[in-house]
């Protein structure tokens, strides 16, 4: 059977580093409160000439030189993104654009910070349908432009960045030891939308809004529908959390992660965990985490390794792959 194995992987930060420390003199609030809450020491801000699609350009060269592979060698490019920079067209055709790359297709999947595991799964079925033998699949943001910086509850907690992988479509046995992605679990619930949203958008205040959300209530839904939605995408593939070898969640706050890693009884060794240094990045999170263990030699070939992401809507999911 096709299974759609990664090839390579790369990443993007802005020149730019945040420490909490910096948001002295713009909201009240300390080093020790942010890292207390939420794990993060630091985050990346985009600079004027930093955008969705320069960063986003940045990881997939940076994943094609990795890969080995030249835009010539692709015939699809989804990128997973909020903060577009344009309404429209996609900026993925812009990213298509800049990469000199004519043929093939490419467009941008909406689920804020779920959007790379979205993405990885639509990645996946166009591969084994037989639509593309090669997909560039990015996740690339710029959140600190729909941030409201007088709101301390919510500035202090993103930055910007982008990741990407090439996917190709490989044969496989069909067995979980092949490589590439063995099991997936997508939902979303729009009953929660009020709880992490941006208050405009095109259709409505014509504007492109601020980031508005009630934290403690996400809080409060996160580690459980990340078990569920881990719980079922394990049924999928036959196994239990003492299979994997990486635990790669989205990087939101750390405390999410802890208390899903222990519900799960996922060991703290085999956890990546990046929201430290990067903030929430929301759909670069998981690839950015992914490029930082694969570059320190964690992630390897052959490893099983579970991606997991929840973010407004709410939307959630899981992907299970062998590297
Ligand atoms: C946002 C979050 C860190 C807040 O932590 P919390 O323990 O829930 O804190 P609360 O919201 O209850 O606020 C506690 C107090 O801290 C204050 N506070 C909020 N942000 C602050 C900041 N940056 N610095 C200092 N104090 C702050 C609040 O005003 C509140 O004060 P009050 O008690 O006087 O009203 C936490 O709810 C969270 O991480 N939620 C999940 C958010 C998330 O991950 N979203 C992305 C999902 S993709």
């Amino acid at each position: 059977m096709i299974r759609s194995v990664v090839r390579g992987i790369g990443s993007a930060l802005p020149r730019r580093i945040m420490k909490n420390t910096d948001f002295e003199g713009v909201v009240e609030t300390s080093d020790e409160w942010i890292v207390q809450r939420t794990g993060i020491r630091q985050r990346h801000i985009a600079a004027d000439d930093e955008t969705t699609a320069s960063l986003g350009e940045a990881a997939a060269r940076a994943a094609l030189d990795n890969a080995g592979l030249t835009p010539a060698d692709l015939d699809l490019i989804v990128l997973a993104t909020s903060t577009p920079n344009n309404t429209f067209p996609a900026t993925a055709v812009d990213i298509q654009q800049r990469l000199g790359m004519r043929h093939g297709f490419a467009f941008d999947m909406q689920a804020v910070c779920s959007g790379f595991v979205y993405a990885v799964t639509a990645a996946d079925l166009y591969l084994r349908g037989g639509q593309a033998k090669r997909v560039l699949v990015i996740g690339s943001e710029t959140f600190s432009r729909i941030l409201d910086w007088n709101d301390r509850s919510t500035c202090v907690l993103f930055g910007d960045g982008a990741g990407a992988i090439v996917m190709e479509a490989g044969e496989g046995a069909g067995t979980i030891a092949d490589r590439g992605v063995l099991a997936a679990s997508l939902r979303s619930d729009g009953t929660h939308k009020e709880k992490l949203y941006v208050d405009g958008g095109p259709s409505t205040t014509g504007t492109v809004g601020h980031l508005r959300m009630e934290g403690r209530e996400v809080f409060k839904h996160a580690v459980g529908m990340i078990t569920d939605v881990i719980e079922a995408t394990y049924a999928q593939a036959g196994i239990t959390s003492a299979d994997l070898d990486w635990f790669v969640p989205h990087q939101a706050n750390k405390r999410i992660i802890d208390a899903s890693a222990r519900k799960l009884g996922i060991a703290e060794e085999k956890v990546v965990v990046t929201v430290d240094r990067h903030g929430n990045t929301s759909a670069a999170s998981v690839p950015l985490a992914l490029a930082v263990a694969v570059a320190d030699g964690r992630i390897k070939k052959g490893d099983l390794v579970l991606l997991e992401a929840m973010g407004g809507g709410f939307t959630w999911g899981a992907v299970l792959l062998r590297w």
